[in-house]
């Protein structure tokens, strides 16, 4: 330890603190924290999730997500011109089926909710990113996301989400989002191939240009519980844990990275964002050439919503918080139920 050389200490600080142990010295005024800030969120990151439905002048609040919505064809030009007003680049589209089947029918129909929501998403704002995702769950009537067995066939259990004989479907479903001018697709299913396949599908009718985003680290979670109310994608029976990851598991999610990216994935995902920081950082060091998005999910806004209302912690700093602390951990970026808030607070 050296003193300050007259043997008396100094009001700062305890005499004999060596001048190199004080990083509260870039602490003393906002300026110097902002010049020294190493992340920075960013309205360039979002993505917002919108959950399209039937009928006319719908604008349904979602009891578990305050302040998401789902909303009718007619209220989107509105809603997307906000988003955009905002600056947020890109949005996430899910829909809700007038009725759903064992194959999901209105997933590829020409006139489904997404692809009618697509053509009106681009008419209104044309600059907006629009991102679709793709998989069966809102769209069976089992809410699965894939065709099921039925019997013993192959040793597999009677209700097994079947991997092989969905991949057509995803496809199919991924070419009628482009057909409807969705900018990238996004596969949510966690069907071991699904990319490759649906490369193979776009390709062969003249969309290699179209991005894939997969969701290719996807945890069988239960933070997925409010979307499955604000989607309407709750499996009727089961779960979801034969195809989406264990949470127990990391180095299977470079695994899963690896395959994705092989099959020609453009970008990776990995959801949930908070409980797995840590997958998201070794997907980004195992994976630097990759734009890697991570989901915010339903669970995690609910959580920061209900306690902010009862005066437990401070939303707008909890969240920014949260966010902060996702791209820190490597995301670029980010899909999040508070982007449009944060868009707003960090203007
Ligand atoms: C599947 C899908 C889910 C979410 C996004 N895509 C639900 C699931 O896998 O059960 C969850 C998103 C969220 O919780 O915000 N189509």
């Amino acid at each position: 330890m050296s003193d300050n050389g007259n043997g008396r200490g100094t009001a700062a600080g305890p005499r004999g603190l060596a001048d190199a142990r004080r990083p509260r010295r870039l602490r003393v005024s906002p300026g110097l924290r902002r010049l020294v800030r190493e992340t920075r969120v960013s309205v360039d990151d979002f993505v917002y999730p919108l959950f399209v439905t039937h009928g006319t002048n719908v604008r349904n609040e979602i009891a578990s997500m305050p302040g998401v919505f789902q909303w009718s064809i007619d209220k989107l030009a509105a809603e997307a011109e906000s988003i955009a007003e905002l600056g947020i680049p890109a949005v996430l589209l899910f829909g809700l089926p007038a009725e759903k089947d064992p194959v999901g029918t209105e997933n590829f129909a020409e006139d489904g909710i997404v692809q009618r929501a697509v053509r009106e998403l681009k008419r209104a704002v044309p600059e907006l990113v629009v991102v679709t995702d793709v998989c069966l769950c809102e769209y069976t009537d089992s809410g699965h996301c894939g065709l099921l067995n039925h019997g013993e066939a192959r040793g597999l259990p009677e209700g097994y989400v079947l991997n092989d004989e969905t991949l057509p479907v995803l496809a199919r479903v991924a070419l009628s989002h482009a057909e409807a001018g969705a900018d990238m697709v996004a596969p949510s299913g966690m069907m071991d191939g699904m990319v490759a396949a649906i490369r193979a599908g776009l390709d062969a009718e003249g969309w290699s240009h179209l991005p894939i985003l997969s969701y290719a680290v996807k945890y069988a979670s239960a933070f997925y519980g409010p979307f499955r109310d604000a989607a309407d994608g709750a499996p009727a029976f089961g779960d979801r844990t034969s195809h989406q990851m264990d949470p127990a598991n990391a180095r299977e999610a470079l695994r899963e990275a690896a395959l994705d990216v092989e099959e020609g994935a453009d970008m990776l995902m990995v959801k949930p964002a908070l409980a797995y920081l840590d997958v998201i950082r070794q997907t980004r060091e195992n994976f630097p050439e990759m734009p890697l998005a991570a989901y915010n999910v339903s669970g995690e806004y609910a959580m920061v919503k209900a306690a902010a209302r009862n005066g437990w912690i401070d939303e707008r700093r909890v969240a920014l918080e949260i966010l902060t602390g996702i791209k820190r951990a490597g995301a670029d970026i980010i899909i999040s139920y508070h982007a449009k808030d944060a868009a707003l607070w960090i203007r």
